[in-house]
């Protein structure tokens, strides 16, 4: 059963590269989540899976409002977490608040008892 959403701080904007990204090895059921910045300093989080074979975005470029997959090309929207044309499927995207600086991200956790 899932409960609402937990915020968990995992650190300053400043800590992820401009066009770059972060892994964080806890997340969504258990896959990890990818944390983008674009060159707007917007941030965004997607689980860490491209839609097609599951190719690490957290490697990929980031380039505007999308990220490119490191494996096969593939450019995946940050905000919708959807696959360009003519590809198709679509990413987790993650919950993200950024507050003083400080990014949080929206975690769904499951009830272990009661
Ligand atoms: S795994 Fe991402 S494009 Fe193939």
């Amino acid at each position: 059963m899932l409960d609402s959403l937990t915020w968990k701080k995992i650190g300053p904007l400043a800590n992820i590269p401009v066009r770059g990204s972060r892994r964080l090895c806890f997340g969504a059921g258990g896959k990890p989540i990818a944390i983008f910045r674009t060159g707007e300093n917007k941030v965004f989080a997607l689980v860490d899976e491209c839609p097609h074979k599951k190719g690490p975005l957290s490697e990929g470029i980031v380039s505007g409002e999308s990220v490119t997959c490191p494996l096969h090309n593939w450019v995946i929207g940050l905000d919708s977490g959807l696959a360009a044309e003519p590809d198709e499927g679509r990413t987790q995207t993650i919950p993200l608040k950024l507050i003083n600086g400080e990014i949080y991200v929206g975690l769904q956790l499951e009830r272990a008892c009661g």
